[in-house]
């Protein structure tokens, strides 16, 4: 594995995106929706970097994946949802890849009512979109590479690892056997 963003960048990053965030809302009440579970660490730093009143709440997007990296059909769970009618959301995941997710997330979110919704991503995989909707705040655009750590996983794994690492193959997969 090939270190991708150091631990030191994904700081500054996520208080380079805290600013802008501060800046967009002039202190006005937010609920800071993380994506289940790829966004729980960056959910976790960017709140405590935020400078103004906010609610944390918590949806699931999960597709299935097993033992490999092509996701599978999506599902959004909103039982953990808060109250988010009349408030300003911000959603926030781990990474854009093809959008589909945010996508999905986003029409699913409007059914509740909120004042507004914006979307927040550490990670934009390049090159990969299959939406017109795109972040309204990014950290870092990647190249198209499977990615590990900071909360994303490859088969349940490497969400602790402190860095943003390259996974180059399957972890006790043959020697050629590349992730998509
Ligand atoms: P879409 O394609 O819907 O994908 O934008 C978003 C979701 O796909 C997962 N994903 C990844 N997970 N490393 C990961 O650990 C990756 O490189 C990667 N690319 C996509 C992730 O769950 C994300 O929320």
């Amino acid at each position: 594995m090939h270190t991708l963003i150091s631990e030191r960048q994904i700081r500054e990053g996520v208080a380079r995106l805290a600013a802008e965030i501060d800046a967009d809302y002039h202190g006005r009440p937010l609920t800071v929706l993380g994506v289940l579970t790829g966004s729980i660490i960056f959910l976790s730093d960017l709140v405590r970097c935020l400078n103004q009143p906010l609610r944390v709440g918590l949806i699931q997007a999960s597709s299935y994946r097993g033992p490999t990296t092509t996701p599978g059909e999506l599902t959004i769970n909103t039982a953990l949802l808060p109250q988010v009618a009349g408030r300003d959301v911000l959603l926030l995941d781990d990474i854009y890849d093809t959008g589909q997710t945010l996508a999905r997330l986003l029409r699913e979110l409007v059914q509740f009512e909120p004042r507004s919704v914006r979307s927040a991503v550490l990670l934009w995989k390049e090159g990969r979109q299959t939406v017109d909707v795109v972040p309204d705040y990014h950290g870092f655009k990647i190249p198209n590479v499977f990615v590990v750590g900071y909360g994303l996983d490859f088969n349940d794994e490497f969400r602790n690892l402190r860095h943003i690492a390259r996974l180059d193959a399957a972890p006790g997969a043959p020697a050629n056997s590349v992730p998509e």
